[in-house]
């Protein structure tokens, strides 16, 4: 088993690193962020991810899962570094490579002869080579390995792969590499690390495309009075299109498709080509989020303007506590410019949490901590993200406590004969 160092615990590295530890191989996660160690070093978990505080109690049992403050104190004893550091957008829309590069810097003189530095993050096309260079060490590999961990799932993700993608000119490398996946059952491709930094921006880029193409569909369905349901249904069955990624919503976001779709095109454009297909793939986007608060906007009209609208779910999709470019506040936003009042309840996002507005500080939003409070008096009520519980909303309770009948679905979560039947006015997304 191999001793690993992951810089950087946020949800790729804390996954990452908690997974390794369970595959049997001995883990240290280092962070800049020392309450955060602290808080580790407890077993406490900072973010929503099914499953990943039992894996991390069961490493910090065993020994094989340790956390420490610094990257070099890390990697001075590993044979594999995981670079698993933020890399956000920049103003000009390309990928910041500042915290990847100052990771580097640090671990450069402290690493054994020999050890394999490997880039997880989402890093531009190229940038293996600029971690080889800030390194500057001879006896190092440089390997890119692409994470495609879903928020929310990211430990089933990483213990039961597609692919395993790595990506390197050293082949002895590669195959190090690989071992580590050993006990996962898993298709693993060895390719440069160009094609393989290429393979992770594609991928995010395609399934965002694909999602706009869903929602433009749903656009198409309104105007033509097909159902959107049953029109991806339909497409689902041909295993060359395939049923998933094809929900329709009220836009999608999330803190990689919108950042790597815009990243993608603009490593296109420094290569040369313009990839104007992506700028059309954000901009139905952008226009979805438009739509869809259109709609709530004219619900609440509907009910004579008389109230709020009760919002219900603001993470960017269900199972994460996760707002970063979230489409519910994305629309949200455009709700309140409209003039008209929200107030807000999702299951992940506290009542008293400062979050959201520490993130959005513009959204005037009241945020409650149930749905029937948000609900009540409301001229109208949206459904932005798809939990769960929102399928087992009392619609006799609902008919009683609002002010109007009127329900935005963007989700498409709900059985629609079910508020229709308690007199409610169902407006969902292509149908
Ligand atoms: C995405 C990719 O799915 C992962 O493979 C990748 O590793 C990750 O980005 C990353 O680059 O780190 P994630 O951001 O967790 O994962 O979110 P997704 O589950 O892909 O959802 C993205 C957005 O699309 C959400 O707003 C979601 O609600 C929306 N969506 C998804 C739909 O509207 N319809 C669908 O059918 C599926």
């Amino acid at each position: 088993m191999a001793s690993i160092a992951i810089i950087g615990t946020g949800y790729v590295g804390l996954t990452t690193g908690a997974c390794f530890s369970h595959l049997g191989h001995d883990v240290v996660c280092a962070d800049i962020d020392e309450p955060k160690i602290a808080r580790l070093q407890n077993g406490e978990i900072p973010i929503v991810e099914k499953g990943l505080d039992r894996l991390v109690d069961e490493g910090l049992r065993s020994g094989k899962l340790r956390f420490v403050v610094g990257a070099a104190e890390a990697s001075k004893d590993a044979e594999f570094h995981y670079l698993c550091v933020p890399t956000p957008q920049g103003e000009d829309g390309a990928a910041d490579l500042s915290y990847l590069e100052a990771a580097a810097s640090e671990i450069a003189g402290v690493l054994p002869n020999d050890s394999v530095v490997v880039n997880k993050s989402t890093v531009p096309v190229g940038s293996t080579r600029v971690v080889a260079r800030v390194l500057g060490r001879s006896d190092v590999a440089v390997v890119s390995n692409p994470e495609f961990l879903r928020e929310g799932t990211a430990v089933a993700d990483f213990l039961n792969p597609d692919r395993v993608v790595i990506g390197s000119r050293d082949q002895e490398a590669a195959i190090r590499v690989a071992a580590l996946y050993s006990r996962v059952a898993a298709p693993i491709m060895v390719t440069d690390p160009v094609s393989a930094e290429t393979i992770k921006y594609a991928s995010n880029a395609f399934l965002a495309s694909k999602l706009s193409f869903v929602n433009a569909i749903a656009t198409l369905c309104e105007a033509v009075g097909a159902d959107v349901n049953d029109v991806v249904l339909g497409m689902g069955y041909d295993s060359r299109i395939g049923r998933e990624f094809l929900r329709p919503g009220p836009g999608w976001g999330g803190s990689c498709f919108p950042k790597d779709t815009k990243a993608l095109a603009r490593i296109a454009e420094d290569a040369g080509y313009d990839f104007s297909f992506l700028n059309e793939v954000l901009l139905v986007n952008e226009q979805q989020f438009d739509r869809t608060a259109a709609k709530i906007v004219d619900s609440v009209d509907a009910a004579a303007g008389q109230g709020h609208v009760a919002a219900l779910g603001l993470t960017f999709k269900a199972g994460t506590d996760d707002l970063r470019d979230s489409p519910s506040i994305e629309v949200l936003k455009r709700v309140t410019a409209a003039g008209v009042k929200v107030r807000a309840y999702d299951p992940a996002v506290l009542v008293d949490d400062n979050h959201v507005g520490r993130i959005y500080p513009d959204l005037d939003i009241e945020i409650v901590g149930d749905p029937y409070t948000a609900a009540e008096g409301a001229a109208s009520l949206a459904i932005l993200t798809e939990w769960d519980e929102f399928t087992w909303l009392d619609f006799d309770k609902l008919a009683e406590i609002m002010g109007g009948r009127n329900i935005v679905d963007a989700r498409n979560l709900l059985d629609d004969t079910i508020p229709r039947r308690r007199g409610f006015k169902y407006r969902g997304i292509g149908r």
